[in-house]
Parts: C-alpha cells; sequence; structure tokens
C-alpha cells in the first residue's frame, strides 16, 4: 500500500544510507514513493555496510556516492550532478559507548559535517533539509514526565552533545539563512539492519551465541522504543508536510526497562536467563527518555502501528534468518571494539 498522503517527488539525498536507519529509509521511498529518486551519499565507516542495500545496484531510481559529509566538494559535484532538491541527513557516528571512548570523531562528523552539509544545500538551493536528531539531546528524564519539542536542550554524553550541535546548527541555518530546515528527533529505533554494538542486536546475538547478556548497572534504566518501520513513515510524512523551522518528537509510547527488553529476548530466543549478567555501567548513563509526540500526531496525523512485542519477535526472527550478516560484523573491527568495550566491565 502505498502512503495515501502526499507523495514524494524529486531527488531526495540520504547522507547515512548504508547505515541503519538510513539503508531503511532508502528501502522504505523507493517502495512507498515511486515518483522520488535516490541518492543515497556514505561515507562508509564501520557502520556502514553496502550489503544493508546490496540488492539495489539494478536499481534506476537509486545512485550510490562514498564520500564524507565534510567533504564539501563532493556534496557540491553530488547535489548538482544529480539534481538534488531534498536532504535528509543521518550521517552520524551515533553510539554513545564510543563516544565515551572518544568524542573526535563525533564532533567531526556529527557538528562540522552537518555544518558542510548545510552549506552545500544553502549552495544548491534545496527545497527541503530535513535534520535526524534524537531524544538524547534533550538530556535526562525522572519516573514520570515526556519531552516536548521545546524542552530544555541538555545533552549528558559526547554523543548527545555532538547531535546537540548538530541540531542547534540546523535550526540557526533556517533563522539566518532561510534555508527551509526541518528537524525531527526520535526515540531509540530498532528492525533489521542494526548494528549489532546497539542493545537490542546486541542482545540478540549474544543470545544466538550463548554469550553473557551484560546488563550495564541495576538495568533499570528506561528507554522508548520505534520500530525503524514506523520512523521512516513518520520521516516521508515530515519530509512531505512538515513545517520549515519545525522541529517534531517522533515517539512510540513504548517505554520499557532494559531488563525487561532483554527478559524478552532470552524468551523469544529461548535462551535461559543465566545468560544475563550485570556489568559495570556506562559513566553518565541518562535514566530515562520519554518524547511527546503529540506534535505530530496532530499537524500530520502520523501515529505508530507496530506494537513493541510484535516488533521484537520480527526483529528477533530478522536476525535468526540473517545469521550471514551479523557473522561477518562479528569477525571484523567489531572484536576488538567489544573487547575494549566490555573486557573491562566484567573484570
Ligand atoms: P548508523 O551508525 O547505523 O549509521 C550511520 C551511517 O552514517 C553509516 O552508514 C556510516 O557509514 C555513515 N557515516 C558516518 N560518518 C559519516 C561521514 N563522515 N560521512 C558520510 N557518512 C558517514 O546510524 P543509525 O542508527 O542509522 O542512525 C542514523 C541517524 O539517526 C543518526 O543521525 C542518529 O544520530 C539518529 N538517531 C538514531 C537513533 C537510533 O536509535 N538508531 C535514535 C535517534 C536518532
Ligand atoms: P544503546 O543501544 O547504546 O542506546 P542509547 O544509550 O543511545 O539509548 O543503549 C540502550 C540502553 O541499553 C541504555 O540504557 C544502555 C543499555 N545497554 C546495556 O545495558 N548494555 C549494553 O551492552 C548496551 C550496548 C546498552
Amino acid at each position: 500500500m502505498h502512503d495515501e498522503l502526499r507523495q514524494l517527488t524529486g531527488t531526495i539525498l540520504v547522507t547515512g544510507g548504508m547505515g541503519f536507519i538510513g539503508s531503511n529509509f532508502v528501502r522504505y521511498l523507493l517502495r512507498e514513493h515511486p515518483a522520488a529518486r535516490i541518492v543515497n551519499l556514505d561515507k562508509v565507516t564501520y557502520a556502514g555496510n553496502p550489503r544493508n542495500l546490496a540488492d539495489l545496484t539494478e536499481e534506476p531510481r537509486y545512485v550510490f556516492v562514498q564520500a564524507d559529509v565534510r567533504d564539501g566538494e563532493a556534496l557540491g559535484k553530488a547535489l548538482t550532478a544529480h539534481g538534488v532538491d531534498q536532504i535528509v541527513h543521518f550521517a552520524a557516528e551515533t553510539h554513545v559507548d564510543r563516544s565515551i571512548l572518544g568524542a573526535g570523531d563525533f564532533i567531526r562528523t556529527n557538528v562540522e559535517g552537518t555544518q558542510v552539509l548545510l552549506d552545500a544545500a544553502r549552495a544548491a538551493g534545496v527545497r527541503r533539509f530535513l535534520h535526524i536528531s534524537t531524544d538524547e539531546v534533550y538530556g535526562t528524564l525522572g519516573s514520570s514526565g515526556a519531552f516536548v519539542e521545546e524542552s530544555p536542550i541538555l545533552p549528558n554524553s559526547p554523543y548527545a552533545a555532538s547531535k546537540a550541535g548538530a541540531d542547534v546548527l540546523a535550526r540557526a541555518y533556517h533563522v539566518t539563512y532561510g534555508l527551509p530546515v526541518i528537524i525531527t528527533r526520535t526515540c531509540n529505533n530498532y528492525g533489521p539492519f542494526q548494528f549489532p554494538e546497539k542493545f537490542i542486536p546486541l542482545m540478540i546475538v549474544n543470545a544466538f551465541r550463548d554469550v553473557p547478556l551484560p546488563i550495564y548497572g541495576d538495568g533499570l534504566y528506561v528507554r522508548e522504543w520505534l520500530h525503524v518501520e514506523d520512523h521512516c513513515r513518520a520521516l516521508a510524512r515530515v519530509l512531505a508536510e512538515g513545517r520549515p523551522g519545525e522541529v517534531y518528537n517522533i515517539g512510540s509510547g513504548e517505554e520499557r526497562t532494559n531488563l525487561e527488553v532483554v527478559r524478552e529476548i532470552l524468551r523469544l530466543t529461548g535462551k535461559p536467563e543465566t545468560l544475563l549478567t550485570t556489568v559495570k555501567d556506562r559513566p553518565g548513563h541518562d535514566r530515562r527518555y520519554a518524547l511527546d509526540h503529540a506534535k505530530l500526531r496532530r499537524e500530520l496525523g502520523w501515529a505508530p502501528a507496530i506494537p513493541f512485542a510484535a516488533g521484537l519477535r520480527q526483529a528477533v526472527e530478522w536476525y535468526r534468518g540473517h545469521e550471514a550478516w551479523w557473522q561477518e560484523i562479528l569477525s571484523g573491527e567489531y572484536r576488538s571494539y567489544y573487547q575494549q568495550q566490555y573486557g573491562e566491565r566484567t573484570a
């Protein structure tokens, strides 16, 4: 079924399209918006995986450009050569734990890369610049309440701080230059093609391999979980009908403690709770995130459609059916990362 609301047309530059959400979004656009063309610009870092879109090599509405978002010349060329008129900016360093090990790449890609891309967008005169941000820019919550779009920006991790820098830069380009920027801030996504350093896929692949499932601290940290397919549908809606200069929260209302999620993964994989291991906590660990997404519901008529229970079951089945995809990741750089991240924690 095509989205019954406005169809996207023109040429959309997607940055970071070889990553988790970006690759799902490219697929979503090709399927649901047959009049849109896509240019995927990605540096292909450890998190970018050409296999995520390997089946698209013959697709006439899709082009891949390997480049760094900090490379203004490459951006200018790609925007002009392909007649890009809209940008959806996903490319980023995205893992909080890696940002704690070292923030340099996060500042370079997330802050500087966004600035270079915003300048290229201005020069090209695009009609939409959709900037993908995160609930983590708002900081942390106590046991009740939810962030609204006007909540203060109080990031706590180097990752969140770098995303906040990008977010406010994008806003400033709208105010200063009239660039048609729209910002979305979403909660924790999950689903197919998520790199197994993130919580849900890490726990699923560890469970399949009978490797301990490392829970940080007391495991009572709360995250709000959104299926990536619901997120992609929201983004297409915002790109088509959102108002420039506005911020839209994209949430699901599906809040869970980490322990609840892991117990469910163990049940779905048929593995014992003895695999569950408490490890040293993450420094500066945000206790709870929750988004109020009433604005998106009210203005654009979007609502999440995939309940967490069904979405998690589907995700577990996807990882069960794509062992070659994650085994290949586990055999590379991931091994030294895992040792560095978890070796000391579990010692
Ligand atoms: P990911 O880590 O899976 O993918 C990031 C992609 O960006 C990779 O393909 C990588 O190669 C590319 N990239 C990194 N640096 C680049 C550079 N300098 N130039 C060009 N490409 C580069 O990330 P994701 O989980 O898909 O997240 C996508 C976006 O959504 C990010 O901006 C992230 O901050 C935001 N976000 C993600 C979540 C989540 O739960 N995954 C939640 C909120 C917001
Ligand atoms: P993560 O996927 O890193 O997302 P974020 O920190 O950006 O929300 O982590 C989600 C939650 O899971 C967070 O509270 C940290 C916790 N966590 C663990 O307990 N163990 C792990 O091995 C990882 C990666 C995360």
